[in-house]
């Protein structure tokens, strides 16, 4: 038999030597060839959208790197605009949505059953990515977890604090529990897609999961996961899942447990030793170097790669960043990681 990918180990539960790697966002604008085949497609969603140069970017990191993983190239706010919302990027400030604010909204929303006449240029994607990997190289499936969605949907772009989606679920929760259950059936179905096109593994992030607190976290963060998780896993037992509640603190306890994730992702509001501690009983955990070393990089970048490696090498470990990498990181720097972690 083949020799398990080292994601694949690393998600069944095994501690390994080397801890294997990828990095959010590692296709993006950081990459010269990011930039010129996004060049090529026009705009970001023309890229999302068209199968061949989505796949190209997802490859590039691999080409250039050697990551352990693809991840998908899409974006989280396609579910949105597969069930009708109008989506467009302004350049230099980000996303920008129609708003939902009422349950007359929510009704006139698209079925999920008309999502993938949308997203069948997503699948497609993923199926010529699933042939054109490298066999060692597991790739990654996602979608945006219901609470980050909605609060996309609900103020029509990214806010600081998450305010109208609050607002919406404190003044009128029958709306904002409809919405969510739309984002959950629609994120599953999705996800069941990707699957079934190739995807080996799947992440949800959710984003914006630090906001919610107390038994908010409970029913918007945790319950959704657990509904997505057990739906996936009912059909797919063997695609393990990870579950990224940025920012979600303490709420990190228990979360993979409770939700039937078999990886958690960490942000930087958590050391890896605390992580290693708390969280690595229960299974894998992915994380956590700052985004900001791939800007600043240096010693300060090798040392800091090494002692998050040496914190969690007594359990499962999928070495990542806290977060996305930025536009701004310098190509050097990534491999100045790579090398901190498999010790060239
Ligand atoms: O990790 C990956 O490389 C996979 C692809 C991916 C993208 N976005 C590509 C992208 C994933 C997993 C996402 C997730 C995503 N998208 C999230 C959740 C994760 C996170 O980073 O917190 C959110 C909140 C979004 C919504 C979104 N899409 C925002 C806020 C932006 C930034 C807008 C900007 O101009 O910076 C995007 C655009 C986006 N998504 C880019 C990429 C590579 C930049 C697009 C470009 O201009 O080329």
């Amino acid at each position: 038999m083949a020799e398990q990918k080292t994601i694949l180990k690393a998600l069944a539960g095994e501690t390994q030597d080397i801890p294997p790697i990828w990095m959010m966002r590692q296709a993006g604008r950081y990459l010269p060839e990011y930039r010129a085949t996004r060049a090529q497609a026009g705009d970001f969603l023309s890229l999302c959208y068209n199968p061949e140069l989505a796949a190209e970017v997802t490859l590039q990191p691999i080409r250039r790197y050697g990551f352990d993983a693809a991840i998908l190239f899409a974006d989280i706010l396609l579910i949105p605009q597969a069930l009708g919302a109008d989506l467009w990027f302004v350049t230099g400030e980000g996303p920008r949505l129609s708003t939902i604010t009422s349950m007359d909204e929510v009704n006139a929303l698209k079925p999920v059953d008309e999502i993938d006449a949308t997203l069948s240029p997503i699948y497609e994607t993923v199926k010529i990515l699933s042939g054109e990997l490298p066999k060692e190289t597991t790739l990654i499936g996602f979608a945006g977890a219901p609470w980050t969605v909605a609060t996309y949907m609900v103020a029509g772009r990214g806010t600081p604090d998450q305010g109208p989606a609050h607002k919406l679920k404190d003044e009128n929760p029958e709306a904002f529990d409809a919405l969510m259950a739309k984002i959950t059936a629609a994120t599953i179905e999705y996800l069941s897609k990707q699957i079934e096109a190739g995807a080996e593994v799947v992440k949800l992030f959710d984003s914006w999961a630090g906001s919610l607190k107390g038994v908010d976290f409970q029913r918007y963060a945790l319950q959704p996961a657990r509904e997505i998780i057990t739906a996936l896993k009912a059909r797919y037992p063997h695609v393990p899942v990870i579950a990224f509640p940025r920012e979600a603190g303490a709420g990190y306890i228990g979360f993979a447990k409770a939700t039937g994730a078999d990886c958690l992702a960490i942000d930087n509001s958590i050391s890896a030793e605390w992580a290693a501690e708390n969280l690595q009983v229960d299974g894998c955990v992915q994380g956590n170097l700052a985004s900001k070393h791939m800007v600043t990089g240096g010693e300060k970048l090798t040392s800091e790669t090494k002692r998050i490696c040496a914190a969690l090498k007594n359990g499962p470990h999928i070495f990542n960043l806290g977060h996305g990498i930025t536009p701004d990181a310098d190509p050097d720097n990534v491999q100045r990681m790579i090398d901190a972690v498999r010790g060239n």
